[in-house]
């Protein structure tokens, strides 16, 4: 209200070339980004701090203005940082609160650090610096998971577990293997985001507003004082462009879904009826009601993080959809979505690391489970092949005759006699028991990438050189 009574803090005095009525209230909530764009503030100051080095560099600006101007905003840094800052939301933004506070602490000069700059090219900049070291702390959360599962693999090498596909049992294997199957798809993960990092790392400052400047600027100097390996190409795509932004979110998203899937196994397994796992207090929560229940809630959320990594990148696909070249206000809403992707996929990578290193493997029950359910049958089919020469059809149908037998009899295929196996195909012999001994059978699958235990501490070593050096 009071604020409403004061025109001195409604309107922007930065942007009072074309003056006449106040800005409407809803207007100056609609427009203002400062709330969140906040967080842009050390890459704003360090794209500021390029730009007046370049300016004097190409005699654009006087060495004492340009002193002075970097003197300013090493102060901003320091306000900012120890929250002493004045954020104003009249000043829409991040970049003109930084500029205005300029002007406060060294006058006029402050007026000079905007030559041959616009904030559509500032923004740009700001915002692919924010995503590639978003992108640098998001690999190092990922390889963190990867050396958790890659140490659970070691240690469950030879831990037996049903496989499963349609969730039914379907083949033996180890513990060890399907860790070292998420321990891929964080790799993949992982060169998603280094692929997106290689693609915007171009630097859009000096596009100005979108047609370049008739200042003699040095694009490859700011380029290089920001860590961008070239000036992006073209003015008009440089401030137009946020694919990069896409990019990540869509890295996002898939690295999400993979986690999803992580934590739905945890939570099918540290259910009572599979019972295959136990998370500690430390990831899970009581029940205010049934003192039983130890409920997996960290893996429910990470599970849940999807919902906001889908949704973020649908919202930035949608704000860019059908806009016409070059900057427009949509694009200001580009920002939530990444940064809520960002901090959402931070947090679902670290708690997945924790429980990772949480869990703790009830291996009698594993192993029982993959007694259960004909899990040897393949091995069956794979003998009747191998050693009488059966076409794998035949062997196939042979096999599901002694499981339909099996089950007639309530009996597990090793506990089914001999004689009842040969009733059904008559040259089977006592061979084909030893087959059905899960142990043995996990360890015969000893093909590249196989779930044999010799494979599998391979593939963990070998996991360790690819992902962890
Ligand atoms: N706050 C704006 C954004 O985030 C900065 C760029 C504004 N540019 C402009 N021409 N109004 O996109």
């Amino acid at each position: 209200m009071s604020r409403r009574q004061n025109p001195e803090r409604r309107a922007n005095p930065l942007l009072s070339g074309r003056c006449g009525r106040e800005p409407a209230e809803a207007m100056r909530r609609i427009n203002a980004s400062i709330d969140f764009d906040k967080r842009l503030w050390e890459e704003d100051i360090a794209g500021s701090k390029a730009h007046c080095a370049m300016l004097v560099a190409q005699k654009i600006l006087s060495p004492e203005d340009g002193a002075a101007i970097l003197d300013g905003l090493e102060r901003i840094a320091a306000e900012i940082r120890s929250g002493s800052f004045p954020f104003r939301e009249e000043l829409e933004d991040i970049h003109m609160n930084v500029e205005a506070r300029l002007s406060e602490l060294i006058g006029p000069a402050a007026g000079r650090l905007h030559t041959a700059r616009s904030r559509n090219d500032q923004v740009a900049t700001d915002f692919r610096l924010w995503v590639r070291a978003a992108i640098d702390r998001l690999d190092l959360a990922m390889k963190a998971l990867q050396q958790a599962l890659i140490e659970r693999a070691e240690a469950e090498a030879e831990t037996l577990m049903p496989g499963f596909t349609h969730l039914q049992t379907a083949q033996p294997v180890t513990l060890g293997h399907h860790f070292l199957a998420y321990v891929e798809m964080v790799g993949r993960d992982r060169s998603r985001l280094a692929d997106c990092r290689r693609r915007l790392n171009e630097s859009p400052l000096g596009a100005a507003a979108l047609a370049g400047t008739s200042f003699p600027i040095d694009r490859e100097a700011t380029a290089c004082a920001l860590g961008f390996d070239r000036p992006a190409a073209n003015s008009i795509d440089a401030v137009s462009d946020r694919d990069f932004a896409i990019e990540f979110l869509a890295a996002a998203a898939i690295a999400g879904m993979h986690l999803s899937r992580l934590a739905e196994e945890i939570v099918i397994w540290a259910s009572e009826p599979f019972g295959f796992i136990a998370l500690s207090a430390a990831f899970t929560t009581g029940s205010s009601i049934m003192p039983q229940k130890r409920n997996p809630d960290a893996a429910e959320l990470v599970r849940a993080q999807t919902g906001r990594l889908n949704g973020s990148l649908v919202a930035l696909l949608t704000v860019m959809k059908g806009l016409p070249l070059a900057y427009a206000k949509d694009m200001q809403e580009d920002k939530l979505p990444v940064f809520a992707a960002a901090d959402s996929l931070l947090l679902a990578l670290e708690a997945a690391s924790g429980m990772v290193r949480d869990l703790r493997p009830d291996r009698e029950r594993l192993r029982q489970a993959a007694e259960r359910g004909y899990a040897g049958a393949t091995d069956v089919a794979d003998w009747l092949v191998r050693v009488l020469d059966l076409p794998f059809r035949r062997a196939h149908r042979v096999t599901a005759e002694i499981v339909r037998r099996a089950e007639e009899l309530g009996l597990s295929l090793a506990e089914l006699p001999l004689p009842e196996l040969q009733a059904i195909e008559p040259a089977i012999t006592s061979e084909v028991a030893e087959l059905l001994d899960v142990t043995r059978s996990v360890a015969s699958r000893t093909s590249f990438g196989g779930t044999a235990p010799v494979r599998v501490r391979e593939a963990a070593a070998e996991a360790r050189r690819r992902f962890l050096e």
